[in-house]
């Protein structure tokens, strides 16, 4: 049994982290262990900026976003030494493991911490992205999608009233999971991401036939950023059809909020798991959710493994559109 660990928020933050780290710290407190927060992610860890936490200190935090841990990205961490230097500070204090709740890039540090420097470590899938191998859902992915969808009824509106093409520009580096979902669910025309090629030409003379034949009043079309610019492909879309186009991207606004209740229930039950696991010996492994169960999954698996669009998903966006 583990008696002394730690938990950290690294990467983009999302909503529901505050409900993991408050699921973990009273976990923690419960089993009887020790539990320090790490703050500023990685950096902090560097900086050695930890502080003890007690049932209290994730006090009034399930409802909020952000994370009260904060976070960042560390150049320093990505090196061998700066993770020697890590998990010299976390000896120090006799932390025998680490909670790290984050995307694909922080789980990826955490196993490199593990294989280098033996720090046990267990992941939590933190990211809007959801974009983690082996699973089917992340801590945040739910807020994002719902205020999403928010932006979309409201483009929907305006749209409709003018006789416009809307272009909205969602998150998604890598993945189009957020502009499947949303687009999907928010009854975009077009959906595009970064996993698959599309052609603006053939896009744009579908769009003007469209319009010919009276057949839609507007439309709307979702992008991820990975795939391409909402303002360009507006400007684009425009002087390829004719049509009066307007472009806006969500940006950062679509990180932030108060999480869903999927997200605060999950972050919860995920953070417990999480917790109990480390303190009973495990050690590299991600806790997450798949058809609907809590599973575990290897933690090399996830940050190596490349986790895809459904397929079925993509195929019926385009029936429905
Ligand atoms: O990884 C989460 C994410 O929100 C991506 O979808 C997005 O590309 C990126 O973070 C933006 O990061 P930053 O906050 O550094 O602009």
């Amino acid at each position: 049994m583990r008696k002394t660990i730690a938990v950290m928020t690294s990467g983009g933050d999302s909503p529901g982290m505050n409900a993991a780290t408050r699921a973990v710290v009273r976990t923690a407190v419960q089993s009887g262990a020790r539990i320090f927060g790490i703050y500023n992610g990685y950096r902090g860890l560097l900086e050695n900026d930890m502080v003890e936490m007690n049932r209290r200190s994730v006090s009034d935090i399930i409802q909020r976003g952000g994370t009260i841990l904060g976070t960042a990205r560390s150049q320093e961490f990505t090196t061998p030494e700066g993770r020697a230097k890590a998990a010299e500070n976390l000896r120090e204090r006799g932390v025998e493991g680490v909670i790290v709740i984050g995307g694909d890039g922080s789980l990826r540090g955490a196993q490199h911490l593990a294989d280098e420097q033996g720090i046990a470590v267990v992941g939590l899938p933190g990211t809007i992205d959801n974009d983690i191998w082996g699973m089917d859902y992340t801590i945040g992915s739910d807020t994002a999608a719902n205020t999403i969808i928010d932006a979309i009824n409201k483009l929907r509106d305006t749209a409709s009233a003018h006789r416009r093409i809307a272009v909205l520009e969602v998150m998604g580096r890598h993945s189009g999971w957020l502009a499947l979902i949303t687009g999907m669910s928010g009854g975009a025309e077009y959906i595009l991401v970064p996993e698959e090629l599309y052609d603006l030409h053939q896009i744009a003379s579908e769009i003007r036939a469209m319009y010919d034949e009276n057949q839609k009043r507007y439309v709307l079309i979702v992008v991820a950023e990975g795939a391409g610019s909402a303002i360009d492909i507006g400007i684009k879309l425009e002087e390829m059809t004719g049509i009066d186009t307007r472009a806006s991207v969500l940006g950062h606004i679509q990180r932030g909020g108060s999480p869903t209740v999927m997200d605060r229930v999950y972050a919860s039950v995920l953070g417990e798991k999480a917790t109990l696991a480390l303190l009973s010996g495990v050690s590299n492994v991600v806790y997450g959710v798949k058809h609907g169960r809590i599973v575990n999954v290897n933690l090399y698996d996830a940050v190596t493994k490349k986790k895809q669009l459904d397929p079925e998903y993509i195929r019926m966006a385009k029936v429905l559109a």
